[in-house]
Parts: C-alpha cells; structure tokens; sequence
C-alpha cells in the first residue's frame, strides 16, 4: 500500500464520499477469529505476543473495533491527503470522515496520545482488493511499537539496531522456532517512519516479505506522545501470511470457514500441518464488456461488486482478455469469475443466478457495456 509516494487527484477527494462497505464486508465485523481458541490466526497471535512479552512488558488489545477516523487511520500517521491508500477505491468509506482501519498503525496515535510506551494492537483490518487465493478483503495485522524515554538519549540507528534484534527475534524463535533461518533487510517507504525497512525470510524457497517497520518520524511522537523528544520504533505484521506459512494453509478463504473438517484440525494451540480435505468442484464464468469513454474503469470496484454478490464462492477472478479497439479505440476485457465452495457442491441454476446477477450490476453501477 505505501510501496511508493504515488499521488492520485486532488478531485477524487473532494466531493462527498458515501459509503462503499458492502454486506459481504459488515458481515465480517464482528467474527472475532483473533479471539477464537485454537483457531491459527489466535495461535499465532498468542506466539507474537508471549515472545515479546517474554523480553519486556508490551500492553495488549485484540478487540479494538475496526471502524476509525481519517485521522486516525492517516493524518495522524502523516500519510498525504492525497495518498493513493485513502482513494475509495482502496479503502472502505463508512462516511468522508469514517473507514474500516487498514491497518492497525490506525491506534498508534491514541495509544500515544495516553502515554502507553510499549503496545501491540492486534486487529482485523480492510483493504479493497483483487480476488484470488492470497489476497482477501479482511485480513489481520498486529501493530507493535516502542517508545524510549528521551532521558535515554538514544540514536535513530541505536534505535533501529534494537527493533531489528527484537523482530529477528520474534521471527527466528518465537514464529517459526528455526535459529537458522534466513532473514534480510529491505529498505521500504512509509510516511509515518523513517528509516523504514521491511523483513523477508527465506522460505521454502523463495523470499517471502513478512513485515514492515521503522524509527516513528519524529513529528508523531511530538503531536501524541507526553514526552516530545522521546524515540521510538514501530512494526506491522501480516498475521494471515505467518499464518498459511506455519500451518500449510493454501487459501486465504479458509480462515473465514466454519467447515469442522477445516475447525478440527487445530487443538491445544498447535502448529499442525493442514490437510487439505477434498475440495468441490469449481465453476468459471466469462464476463466481457466495453469500458465507457467518459469514466474511469476502476478494477477494485468491479471486484468490490463481484466480492458483494458472489460473496465466498468466489473464489478467484481473473483477467483473460484486454482489447483495444485498433479504430474506435474504445477499451475491452475479457475476466473469468470461478466459482467453488469451500463446503458444498454448487448448482448451476444458482451459479447462473449470481452471474446474472453480477452482470447486471456491473453494468449499472460501472456504465460497462456488456457483450
Ligand atoms: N502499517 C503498515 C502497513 O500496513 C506496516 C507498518 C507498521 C510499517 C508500522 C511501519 C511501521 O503496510
């Protein structure tokens, strides 16, 4: 989301934003898999919080609710009124002032603002997003930060030395418990820290991006912190991504399943391998359509409508044709929608249905001609 400073128009923000959360989104507010025994994502929560709070004492919250301000959620972390993370077409809109948090870097600023100096704030977060095995709409990160009294006198660079250590740490022994695993550093870019870096672990080979983090620009600790000249460092992790790792869970989707043959398998807050139990058949449908000349054809919105009707049965979609027109230079694409259960083997009548229904909608709601 921060990967780069890209600035979209000033014009997308200045009109009333309205809400753009569907049901297939609200409905996820609430379920609480953080806070389910036994279920992986609360296994690894439980993993990060006892290996930090082993070292020293961090406050905890794991059910802080995801509906923030703006401010919370990017003025106060600095990030530009017009920073491509807050377009509607990324971010879910209660109202102009009000998102679902995506990220837990939306509580820094509160738990700042009350003097706490040691913090992890696990949570679900929201980000529109494209459809497919690792990418989901809900996902869930924990936000660790640590402030040092200014008394200390400590350097940025002490202070980066010592938040690399505790994440190699966290990383090596209380994750994935191998003492030799390979970590690097990568140099990254957020607004709200500086240096900022990102960690990838080598991982059944290849290198696999686990975090982000840094030194808190010093502005953010002025504005919230009692003591303004104090330093401090921060970290988000990606919980779902530990997660698939640790267990051997091949689709994201699966988190969100009530199936007992997915349930069942996790006890006693174990790292067990998954075992894939045998998956339903699937289903593709087509869609193709010509883009309008006079609007943008945002991608996010059409998989927004696809996510709001189709719900968990979809379980990817994806581009299979993109075609421009050599005369009238009008804009074509072709994408396929599978569909597939995670529990029950689909009917083509309400597969037919969906799809009509998503065909409709799409042509309304994005002024696509369909073909
Ligand atoms: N909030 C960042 C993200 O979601 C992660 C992060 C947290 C980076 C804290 C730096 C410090 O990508």
């Amino acid at each position: 989301m921060f990967s780069a400073p890209h600035l979209v128009p000033r014009r997308l923000f200045s009109s009333q934003i309205c809400c753009n959360i569907p049901s297939s989104i609200s409905d996820k507010i609430g379920r609480g898999l953080l806070l389910r025994a036994n279920h992986p994502l609360n296994t690894v929560k439980n993993l990060i919080s006892s290996h930090l709070n082993s070292i020293e004492s961090f406050k905890v919250e794991d059910n802080l609710h995801p509906k923030v301000s703006t401010l919370q959620c990017f003025d106060d972390l600095l990030i530009p009124k017009d920073h491509v993370s807050r377009k509607p077409s990324d971010t879910f809109y209660f109202d102009s002032n009000q998102v679902l948090r995506t990220h837990t870097s939306a509580h820094q600023s509160q738990f700042l603002s009350a003097g706490i100096s040691s913090f992890l704030v696990f949570g679900d977060c929201y980000r529109r997003d494209a459809i497919d095995s690792t990418h989901y709409p809900v996902f869930h990160q924990v936000e660790g930060v640590k402030v040092f009294a200014s008394g200390q006198n400590l350097s940025s660079a002490q202070v980066l030395d010592h938040l690399k250590s505790t994440l190699e740490g966290l990383i090596r022994f209380g994750i994935f418990k191998d003492p030799e695993l390979k970590i690097r550093w990568v140099d990254a870019y957020f607004p709200f820290t500086n240096p900022s870096l990102e960690m990838e672990v080598w991982y059944q080979g290849e290198w696999l991006e686990v975090l982000g983090c840094g030194v808190i620009q010093p502005e953010i600790i002025q504005r919230h912190y009692p003591d303004k000249n104090a330093i401090g460092w921060a970290f988000g992790i990606g919980l779902e991504r530990i997660a698939m790792r640790l267990f051997n869970i091949p689709d994201i989707r699966l988190f969100w399943s009530e199936d007992p043959r997915f349930l069942s398998q996790f006890t006693n807050s174990e790292i067990v391998q998954f075992q894939p139990f045998s998956k339903f058949p699937a289903c593709f449908k087509d869609i193709s359509f010509w883009t309008s000349n006079e609007s943008v054809f945002e991608e996010n919105d059409f998989y927004s409508i696809i996510r709001d009707i189709g719900g968990d049965l979809v379980e990817s979609v994806e581009m299979v044709d993109d075609f421009k027109h050599p005369k009238t230079g009008r804009q074509s694409y072709c994408f396929r929608i599978n569909y597939r259960s995670m529990e029950r083997s689909l009917l083509n009548s309400e597969i037919d249905d969906l799809q009509f229904r998503i065909r409709e909608k799409v042509s309304e709601d994005l002024h696509l001609e369909l073909r």
